[in-house]
């Protein structure tokens, strides 16, 4: 099966963007560990970070026709203003799971909305890139 990983905006920055809530890891480091590990288990998983709302849109979109299974995602600040996004997961009807890297309830109050969490098969937050493994290791038992 195909599982798709999709980072919002910001998430390039990860490494040397604020590294005491987001930790020293850059996102080539998590993206590999995640491909490596779905391809021990014979799958095959895509990523894409954009700092741009529509080419994660367009993304989600093509993802439907690609045939995608699964699809984890943090969507960084587009979590809580992203109708569009939010509609757009809606419309591909994929299942996903919301991951963050930081506790977004111990953070300021505007990170406590999500646009995604009602509509998620799960949320993950707090713990740093682990959540995306633990996200995979989720997302690869619902999908057998
Ligand atoms: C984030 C949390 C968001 O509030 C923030 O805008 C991000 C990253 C996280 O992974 O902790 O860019 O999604």
């Amino acid at each position: 099966s195909t599982i798709l990983v999709l980072h919002g905006p910001n998430l390039n920055m990860l490494g040397t963007r604020e590294p005491e809530v987001y930790g020293h890891e850059t996102l080539a480091d998590i993206d590999d560990r995640l491909r490596n590990e779905a391809a021990e288990q014979g799958h095959h998983l895509l990523h894409l970070q954009s700092n741009a709302e529509y080419e994660l849109i367009e993304r989600v979109h093509e993802a439907r026709s690609e045939g995608v299974d699964f699809i984890i995602i943090n969507p960084a600040a587009f979590t809580h203003t992203s109708v569009a996004l939010r509609d757009a997961m809606l419309a591909s009807g994929i299942p996903f799971i919301e991951v963050h890297l930081s506790n977004v309830h111990a953070r300021e109050p505007f990170r406590q909305h999500s646009y995604f969490s009602d509509i998620a098969v799960g949320v993950i937050c707090g713990l740093g890139s682990q959540g995306y493994d633990l996200a995979l290791k989720a997302a690869l038992q619902r999908i057998h």
